[in-house]
């Protein structure tokens, strides 16, 4: 005689012989895996800029406040392996611009912007600490002062003056040849136009980028339309023209990237994405193979909004670079960061963050 749970579990084990549910393979792609590593450097008051040493596994970041330059060793996902630390000149002499120079491949043009002199180093890459040296030192010439940025041009140099809100042009290799035009504060970076070949200049406190045509001397002012935004930062040579971002104000950003074309007008790209509409956008670097990927990457900061996110965003264009196609915005593990710089390597892109002495690594991979 059954009793009701025989019954019961007879059932079930009936069902299960004749069970249908069907269970199949399906496709298991994924879009990219987004990885972070947050490289904790010695601490520092400002961790500033960071720069690749062409064809090695070493970068070098700027610490301004103590004038310090890092000599880091990295893995392909942008570890680091080695560190070196060296004071540059003394403890307030404020290391601040890093540049590749192309006439000594291999060595680095960097400003210290307090003692006001432009210097040439071989950063050493034998090992992490092993001490950089000095190739060359120029005195930035009077009235002139502060720089910030210096680019190498040839046999020239194009340094911002931040703090004597002037434009430097200096021959490297007859440092008597010289220009100094005058700014509207602050000028931040230069970049040389890929069409026209004037440099211009964004000037951080001032709504208006300064064209500078070298052949005449003639300099000119470009205004920033208000309904644009403000605070031009970031600005570098790209596809088609001189790219460079508005970073705001101390309440709100402007996710706007500005493009000026070789007859200096300007378009104005605004991001749209829910993180991307009010970013402060402070740097950007174009992608190494952005003639395939149309894509530019852009940081967006909380250096003069603390309500901003810190932000790594990449944006892709279409093929004219006319239009944003897509925006994707990866929000930095540490916020309030004062995220400061980005740099694009071919596994990696890197970016500072100036208060809390980090060098972030951001890598995707496809397993
Ligand atoms: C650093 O060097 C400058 C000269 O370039 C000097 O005026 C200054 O006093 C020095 N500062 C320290 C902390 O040694
Ligand atoms: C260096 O530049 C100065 C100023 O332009 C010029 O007078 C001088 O002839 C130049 N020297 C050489 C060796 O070219």
């Amino acid at each position: 005689m059954l009793n009701k749970r025989s019954v019961l579990l007879l059932l079930l084990a009936v069902q299960s012989v004749f069970a249908e549910v069907p269970i199949k393979p399906v496709p298991s792609e994924r879009l990219s895996s987004h990885n972070f590593i947050e490289n904790q450097l010695p601490i520092a008051e400002q961790t500033h800029e960071v720069i690749n040493v062409p064809d090695t596994s070493f970068v070098l970041i700027s610490q301004m406040s103590n004038s310090v330059l890092l000599k880091a060793q990295v893995d392909t996902h942008g570890a680091i392996q080695q560190l070196g630390a060296f004071e540059m000149e003394n403890s307030t002499a404020a290391l601040h611009g890093l540049a590749h120079s192309q006439r000594y491949p291999g060595k680095i043009w960097l400003t210290l912007q307090k003692a006001n002199k432009l210097v040439l180093i071989d950063p050493k890459t034998d090992s992490a600490q092993t001490t950089p040296e000095v190739v060359q030192e120029i005195m930035v010439p009077t009235p002139g002062n502060g720089p910030h940025y210096v680019g190498e041009y040839g046999d020239e140099l194009w340094v911002t003056l931040q703090d004597s809100s002037e434009v430097l042009r200096i021959s490297h290799v007859n440092t008597s040849d010289y220009t100094i035009y005058t700014a509207q504060p602050r000028p931040i970076f230069i970049a040389q136009h890929p069409l026209n070949n004037m440099f211009y200049t964004g000037q951080d406190n001032s709504a208006s980028i300064m064209k500078i045509d070298p052949t005449t001397g003639v300099t000119t002012q470009i205004a920033i339309p208000a309904d644009a935004g403000k605070t031009p930062v970031g600005m570098i040579t790209g596809p088609n023209g001189i790219w460079f971002t508005l970073l705001g104000d101390e309440t709100s950003g402007t996710g706007t990237i500005g493009h000026i074309h070789a007859d200096d007008t300007v378009t104005y790209h605004k991001l749209t994405s829910p993180l991307g509409i009010n970013a402060a956008l402070l740097h950007l670097a174009f992608d190494l193979d952005h003639a395939n990927t149309h894509a530019l990457w852009l940081l967006s900061s909380s250096i003069i909004n603390t309500n901003a996110l810190d932000t790594i965003i990449r944006v892709s264009f279409d093929e004219q670079w006319q239009t944003i196609k897509n925006e994707d915005v990866m929000a930095m593990p540490t916020q309030q960061c004062k995220a400061h710089r980005v740099l694009i390597t071919p596994s990696n892109v890197f970016a500072t963050e100036l208060t809390s002495s980090k060098l972030l690594s951001f890598y995707t991979t496809n397993l």
